[in-house]
């Protein structure tokens, strides 16, 4: 569906993208995460045709993708990272506009009840948007952009300033879209966000594609981790967990172990079954399984949040 090949823009002399080439199949979630100032908004206002790249090329369904190029240019919506909804108009007008500008026809106001209803706007269609919560206009944002039935839609931090209800609607009509047939790629500097909803994932960083893979391939390069304190440990219970395959054992102190696993779940059952047969009694316990910010801070060196 989308096949981005080699982009590089610049501004001035620095990149704000450095070679990005990735591909995104029909019908997938893809999710673009990186920190504020990666580079994901460039890139999204690229591949949407908004932004000239200074090199490199976009294909979508195997066509090269010219910003004048108006029929291509249809395959996509865009939900920008700045609400694009007029404060004036009221949410049923603002849908409205955007589908006229598209010159959608006859089915036009059909289509309005359907997106209303969709991103739950219904019984306050007819309110003017200025009088709308940020997570409101982040959903209406949302609606306008699936006025001309976009077959690729392209998400940029679509719940910044949201509350948490906004952000479960905005979620549900994200997968039930995807659901439908249509490809998404969806842009957050929120790696729960990505996490939870894109089976495969781009990893952004200082305007370079530094990862892309599979969720499940991305975490799995990397150790889980299992901690947990106990009253007495006994030493043949911590010579029994130093034996333990896979797991790496360290003593912070007399009374708390932690085990660095690549599988946190069978470690658990194995652990588990060795204190109690050693009749260790349990104070504390955590398990850490590995999540997408571990997978960048083990790339960059650095927290996604810094
Ligand atoms: N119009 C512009 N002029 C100059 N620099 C820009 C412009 N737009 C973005 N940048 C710079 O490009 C880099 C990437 O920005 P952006 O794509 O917005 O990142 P993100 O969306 O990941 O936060 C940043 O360093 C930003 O300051
Ligand atoms: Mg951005």
């Amino acid at each position: 569906m989308l096949d981005v090949r080699n982009l590089r823009k610049l501004y001035g002399p620095t990149p704000a993208l450095d070679g990005v080439s990735f591909a995104v199949g029909k019908g997938e979630m893809f999710g673009l995460l990186g920190p504020n100032g990666a580079g994901k908004t460039t890139l999204m206002s690229i591949v949407c045709g908004l932004l000239e790249p200074t090199e490199g090329q976009v294909f979508l369904d195997g066509k090269e993708f010219h910003r004048s190029d108006r029929e291509l240019r249809r395959l996509i919506g865009i939900v920008p990272q700045e609400l694009a909804i007029y404060d004036e108009l009221s949410a049923r007008e603002n849908i409205r506009f955007f589908g006229e500008l598209y010159g959608i026809g006859s089915d036009l106001e059909e289509r309005i009840e359907r997106i209303l209803a969709s991103v739950a706007l219904t019984d306050r269609a007819d309110d003017r948007t200025a009088t709308f919560s940020g997570g409101m206009k982040r959903r209406l944002n949302l609606g306008v952009s699936l006025v001309h039935e976009p077959q690729l839609l392209l998400l940029d931090e679509p719940t910044t300033g949201v509350d948490p209800q906004s952000r479960n609607h905005i979620f549900e009509e994200v997968r039930r879209l995807n659901a439908a047939g249509i490809t998404i790629v969806y842009t957050s500097h929120y790696m729960e966000e990505v996490q939870a909803l894109c089976p495969r994932v781009g990893i952004i960083d200082h305007s370079k594609l530094i990862a892309c893979d599979t969720l499940p391939n991305l975490l799995g390069k990397l150790p889980g981790r299992l901690s947990f304190s106990a009253r007495v440990l006994p030493e043949k219970a911590v010579s029994r967990l130093q034996s333990l395959e896979g797991a790496r054992v360290a003593l912070p102190d007399p009374m708390s172990v932690e085990i660095e696993c690549s599988d946190v779940k069978r470690t658990l059952l194995q652990v588990v079954s060795i204190l109690s047969e050693e009749q260790v009694e349990m104070t504390s316990l955590e398990t850490t399984e590995p999540n997408l910010e571990h997978v960048f801070l083990h790339l960059t060196g650095r927290a996604l949040r810094d």
